[in-house]
């Protein structure tokens, strides 16, 4: 696993070595945490993957990115977000093209690469959109599609990640508990989100299923607007007060500029090829999902 010790990385490492997995971690940290069983390996300081953290390895998992919700979209925060991915990815297949065997790939993008879509219903086989995520995740899945490897290859377009211990959730919990959490922008813009145990659960699947290989959108089946997601919000987080407010869609982007749009733009998405695998989501509702978060 690369990106291994992220929200997504320690979710789905922890649920891959209950399943009997023995796991390695190739992570930029000189001691990386992790709450499973791994053995440990880091980048070389040229950017190259070491050969020993691949040899004899059945898959390879690519979570790594740095954060789009952390810090200003400045000029050297978006380098670093496009590089984080598309670096490590062109790395990743690199050390692939030089093994003997082929492992599974299995590789993280995001639903992010359809842009503002509004109520669009947006399949796999839908163009990417505009705007700096577009094009960011534009570029992260052509590092791996255009290399033309001849390995098993998933690519997993999350939507907004849900489960304990990270994630939206982590800020979204911390805001609507002290009241503050507040509809944004027009409302009408279509989220679509997924819980954590659906990653591992349609993860799981893709590695049994040989015939499972290209590119899935994994987000529930029914995107929701963001005012829903508001209300089931107060519903789960039961604030003493309910702000009134609502932030409007240009005052977001007056104070955070571009990278409004992480809230803003709308990706009405359905799993269309995820479905037609037969994967049978275990969390659809966003009231059943939220309370199955304890962990923030
Ligand atoms: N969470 C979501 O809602 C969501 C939604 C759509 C797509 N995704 C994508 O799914 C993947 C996993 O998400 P996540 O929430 O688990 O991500 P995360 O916790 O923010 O980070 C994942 C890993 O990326 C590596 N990383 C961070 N900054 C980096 C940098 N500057 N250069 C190289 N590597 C860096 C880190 O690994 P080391 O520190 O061990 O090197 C980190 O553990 C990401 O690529 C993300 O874009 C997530």
């Amino acid at each position: 696993m690369i990106g291994g010790s992220g929200f997504v990385g320690r979710l789905l490492g922890d649920f891959l070595q209950a399943e009997g997995y023995a796991l390695r971690v190739l992570s930029r940290a000189t001691q990386v945490k992790l709450p499973y069983p791994a053995r440990a390996y880091r980048w070389q300081q040229d950017g190259t993957l070491p050969a020993a953290a691949l040899a004899d390895v059945d898959v390879v998992v690519n979570l790594a990115g740095a954060s789009v919700a952390e810090g200003r979209w400045h000029r050297a925060r978006r380098a670093e977000i496009v590089a984080s991915r598309v670096q490590t990815t062109r790395a990743m297949v690199v050390a692939l093209r030089q093994l003997s065997h082929q492992p599974v790939v299995v590789q993280a993008a995001a639903v992010g690469y359809y842009g503002e879509r509004g109520d669009t219903e947006l399949v796999e086989s839908s163009a990417a959109g505009t705007g700096f995520l577009a094009t960011t995740a534009r570029q992260w899945e052509a590092s791996l599609v255009d290399a033309g490897l001849d390995n098993r290859w998933v690519l997993l377009r999350f939507g907004m990640v849900l489960g304990n211990g990270g994630g939206a959730l982590r800020m979204l919990g911390k805001i609507y508990r002290l009241g503050g959490g507040a509809a944004l922008g027009s409302g009408k813009q279509y989220v679509s989100w997924v819980h954590s145990d659906d990653i591992c659960g349609f993860v799981r699947q893709a590695l049994q299923d040989r015939a499972c290989h290209g590119v899935y959108n994994l987000t529930v089946p029914q995107a929701i607007t963001y005012n829903t997601l508001h209300q089931a919000l107060l519903r789960r987080f039961r604030p003493l007060f309910a702000s009134p407010v609502r932030v409007p869609r240009w005052l977001l982007h007056l104070l955070l500029g571009e990278k409004a749009t992480v809230v803003t733009s709308s990706q009405r998405v359905v799993p269309q090829r995820t479905l037609s695998t037969g994967y049978t989501f275990k969390f659809t509702e966003i009231d059943a999902a939220l309370q199955s978060i304890q962990k923030f």
